[in-house]
């Protein structure tokens, strides 16, 4: 048996004919303005799912993250701070626009951003903070937003991996300014790059769009850089249709995570704990284990692909190395990244493959 760690086809090929109904529509859009209105479709739509006043699509997670922080007034020598364990891009989303990552240690049971750590990080230059709610797990978003409050912050969420997650009863994206990737690899995926940003704040607003589409001879234009990044009607229309039905695929997904949960019966393995006030999505399904690399060649022997997502703490990465962190300044980070192995947990796979996979987990 095979079990790939991914595979995008399946929901594709289960919505193609929807999919194509739309391309087509996007196909006969005569003019710039059509587009435009297209995209803002989509726009409303997912203001409407994520429960926020506005949302805008842009290009990529990561574009969005630029996008709230300079619409933020965020920029040159500020700082803002953010979990280590992450992908890459939250971390160089800050330092593209000149800004200062500073980095916080997670928590052992769920590996979203400590609370606890933020408070002795704030300095005079600190403007935000980016809480990511990673694999899918909401952060414990209440003290975070107390702390914003208190030292008047910016609360931009990463919610690239939480499409359609909740804390206490309310959209993961709708606390501060969310951002999304809609990458492919994401469960409200386009097909390549995408991104959108959800957010109330009216202000904040008018300036992302001003700098996406900034006029001759303004002030936005030197802002923006005059960077296309505005959604595609293409992208545009499969993430329509994807929208549609996230809360069943989101539910296909839970449904995997839970299967996997009452199957794993190995002491080596540690499970992950979602915080008991949320509702998780299981971007990924992902275990503990400290022999990780013997586990993963093991059930790659029997055809099971497995990821180790973030081997390396972006602050000891050498892109980094700039900000002069060392090993062990943030130890439960350190030690979930040797630890965490995500299992294959795409929509469409089936129970007689998640039973093999937990049968040769439970003999290693
Ligand atoms: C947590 C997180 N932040 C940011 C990004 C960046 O998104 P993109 O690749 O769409 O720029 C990703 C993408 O994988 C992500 O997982």
């Amino acid at each position: 048996m095979r079990i790939p760690f991914y595979d995008y086809s399946i929901i594709n090929r289960k919505l193609k004919k929807e999919i194509l109904k739309e391309i087509n529509l996007v196909l006969n859009l005569a003019d710039n303005s059509s587009h435009e209105s297209y995209v803002r479709g989509l726009e409303n739509k997912a203001a409407d799912y994520f429960n926020t006043k506005f949302a805008i699509g842009v290009d990529s997670g990561t574009t969005a993250l630029q996008l709230a922080m300079v619409a933020s007034g965020i920029g040159e020598g500020d700082e803002v701070i953010l979990p280590s364990y992450t992908y890459i891009s939250t971390a160089l989303s800050v330092s593209n626009i000149g800004a200062k990552p500073v980095f916080i240690d997670i928590k052992e049971e769920d590996l979203t951003i400590n609370p606890t750590s933020i408070e002795n990080t704030i300095s005079k230059k600190t403007k935000a903070i980016i809480p990511v709610h990673i694999h899918g797990n909401p952060c414990d978003i209440g003290p975070i937003l107390e702390i914003c409050k208190k030292y008047n912050l910016e609360l931009i969420e990463d919610a690239s991996q939480a499409h359609g997650a909740e804390y206490k009863g309310k959209k993961i994206g709708s606390f501060g300014i969310g951002c999304f990737s809609l990458h492919t690899s994401k469960t409200l995926g386009g097909v390549g790059n995408a991104g959108i940003i959800t957010l109330n704040d009216r202000g904040v607003y008018d300036k992302i769009k001003k700098m996406m589409v900034p006029g001759n001879n303004t002030k936005e234009l030197l802002l923006s850089k005059r960077t296309p990044c505005i959604m595609d009607a293409i992208q545009a229309a499969i993430i329509k249709v994807k929208l549609s039905c996230l809360d069943g695929l989101n539910k296909k997904k839970n449904k995997i995570a839970e299967l996997y949960n009452s199957l794993i019966a190995n002491e080596k393995i540690k499970k992950i704990v979602p915080r008991k006030d949320s509702c998780p999505v299981y971007r990924d399904y992902c275990i503990r284990v400290d022999n990780r690399e013997g586990l993963r060649r093991f059930l790659g022997r029997v055809g099971i692909e497995t990821k180790a997502r973030y081997k390396l703490p972006v602050h000891l990465t050498e892109t980094f190395t700039y900000l002069g962190y060392k090993r062990g300044d943030f130890p439960v980070t350190e030690k979930i990244s040797r630890e965490v192995l995500c299992l294959p947990s795409f929509v469409g796979l089936t129970d007689d493959k998640i039973e093999f996979v937990c049968e040769k987990i439970n003999k290693f």
